[in-house]
């Protein structure tokens, strides 16, 4: 069985432990791991770099291509083995340990750490662990249920570890596509041209020699952790079903729309699945992640082809997807994140991106990364690659969060990750505001009537009245635009009535 997955010859002897593998990797190194919204990351050499950075400390800078599954962020953090950290996370204990100063986390478009490495302005990567199903005649490395940044990290890195997951089936292979662009400033154009378009290799291309250890794994990748539909996200989905159909009644697509992209989350799997029951047909996607909703739709008969960098599935999804594979692959392929999110192609197809904010105000400004303004929750990932290049760019949040003590609407965003002029339609269960063609006025009415939850629709409709005084473009109070987060920090809510002394505080 192995030689069936080991099938270049001069590799058979390169099997060892974990333990042996990751003591190749010393204090102060730059290490390229394979990994993207926790599927594919690589998991016995993590595991056990982590056992020994309790015993004997060391630290490293760890790249990914987005975010690592069983829980291998929070073993790396609790081991205290990470130095700095890119470009994305979404653990509890890791995100601690960022927002307390502990790990240097650098939060990056997904589409560019490997641009970045490729000139020499961030690594050198100095190893490279990345899982596999296989590996071909010529050395080449078949991956998982992910490509993220695995192609250029082998690439680029001085070695090579391989973690050969037995777990994962052998029908993985052929459904990858590795492109990789050519050095700039004499690019040629990436020729994908359609979500389906193959471009490049169903391997990653390396010299054999790179690869200095192989590991034999059979852990399976974590299940993601969305949770199902709820009132909120259907209405959520409601409003959007009902701008697309706005959008084919008036010429502007046609049922099959343009190719799709949907964010991380619950919400933006929940939006998705709401497509099920709709008009609909012979939808494809160009997404970053493909989450359970995909597979929904394909099996709906609604989605012919799906291109992303990574499979994450609910428990259940998994179950039934993987035996199953061979069915879905006509359907399916995995890209390199700097091609599944590269801003040439997404402008070229005319990509329809939902993302998800935590919060935006009253111009369309999203911040979806720093709650309160200065703590981290995951990352930008590839919102901001998809939201500035897209066809139509669209945010969807619930109205309010904890139980309505916050607004996820407020005067002014406590930190900005897409501006005003990324943004072009908002969405809460409340309703749609399509920002399209307005100015910063016009956008600001549309926001209060459309997106606010009545709760705080009069505190916004007020804060809004008195800033027009004021005049500007974009008219604001400045000294009180931040007042509902310095509210919601002292009094756990962002709620102002029955608080006068706040006012008056503010207006002195
Ligand atoms: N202020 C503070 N916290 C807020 C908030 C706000 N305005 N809005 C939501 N939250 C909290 C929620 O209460 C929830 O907290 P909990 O985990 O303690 O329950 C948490 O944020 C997640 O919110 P939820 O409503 O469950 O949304 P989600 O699972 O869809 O995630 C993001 C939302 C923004 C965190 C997530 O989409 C993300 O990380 N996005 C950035 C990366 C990205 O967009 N990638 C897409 C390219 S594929």
């Amino acid at each position: 069985m192995l030689r069936d997955r080991i099938r270049c010859q001069s590799l058979q002897d390169r099997l060892m432990s974990a333990d042996e593998a990751a003591a190749m990797i010393e204090d102060g190194m730059t290490v390229g791991m394979s990994g993207f919204t926790r599927a594919g990351e690589a998991k016995a050499v993590p595991m056990a770099l982590a056992e020994r950075a309790r015993n004997h400390p060391l630290k490293i800078t760890l790249m990914t291509g987005a975010s690592l599954g069983n829980d291998l962020d929070k073993t790396l953090t609790e081991a205290h083995a990470l130095a700095r950290r890119m470009p994305f996370q979404s653990d509890p204990a890791l995100r601690k340990a960022i927002n307390a100063g502990e790990v240097m986390f650098i939060d990056q478009h997904l589409s560019e750490t490997v641009e970045q490495l490729r000139t020499g302005q961030i690594g050198p990567v100095d190893i490279a662990v990345v899982e596999a199903v296989a590996i071909t005649e010529t050395g080449g490395i078949v991956p998982t249920t992910s490509i993220g940044n695995s192609a250029s990290f082998a690439i680029l890195a001085k070695k090579v570890i391989v973690e050969l997951n037995l777990a994962q089936p052998v029908t993985l292979e052929g459904l990858h596509d590795v492109y990789i662009p050519s050095r700039r400033p004499s690019r040629m154009p990436i020729p994908v041209v359609s979500p389906e378009s193959r471009v490049g290799l169903p391997y990653i291309p390396i010299e054999p020699e790179k690869i200095v250890g192989i590991v034999v794994s059979e852990k399976q990748d974590s299940s993601s952790t969305i949770l199902p539909p709820d009132e909120d996200t259907r209405a959520i989905a409601g409003h959007l079903t009902d701008l697309l159909l706005h959008e084919v009644r008036h010429g502007r697509m046609g049922y099959d729309l343009q190719p799709l992209q949907a964010g991380i989350g619950t919400i933006a799997n929940a939006v998705l699945h709401g497509f099920i029951d709709k008009p609909f047909h012979d939808l494809k996607m160009y997404s970053e992640v493909l989450q359970d909703s995909t597979f929904e739709l394909i099996d709906a008969g609604k989605m012919s082809f799906a291109s992303a960098s990574s499979i994450t599935l609910s428990a259940p999804m998994y179950a039934k997807v993987l035996p199953k594979l061979g069915e879905y692959k006509p359907h399916l392929l995995l890209r390199p994140q700097e091609i599944s999110n590269h801003p040439e192609v997404i402008r070229r197809l005319g990509i329809i991106a939902i993302n998800t904010a935590l919060e935006f105000d009253l111009y369309g400004n999203v911040n979806s990364t720093h709650v309160g303004g200065t703590h981290m929750m995951n990352g930008i990932g590839g919102s901001g690659d998809f939201a500035r290049n897209a066809f139509l760019s669209i945010f969807v949040t619930k109205s309010i969060a904890k139980n309505g003590a916050i607004s996820s609407v407020v005067p002014m965003v406590s930190h900005v990750d897409h501006t005003e002029h990324d943004v072009d339609i908002l969405i809460t269960e409340q309703g749609l505001a399509d920002l399209r063609g307005l100015a910063p006025r016009e956008r600001a009415s549309a926001v209060i009537k459309h997106c606010v939850h009545p709760d705080y629709r009069d505190q916004m409709q007020d804060y809004y009245d008195r800033a027009l005084g004021r005049g500007g473009q974009t008219p604001h109070l400045i000294e009180e635009a931040l007042s509902w987060h310095q509210s919601f920090r002292e009094a756990g809510t962002m709620r102002l009535e029955g608080r006068p002394e706040k006012r008056t505080i503010r207006q002195a």
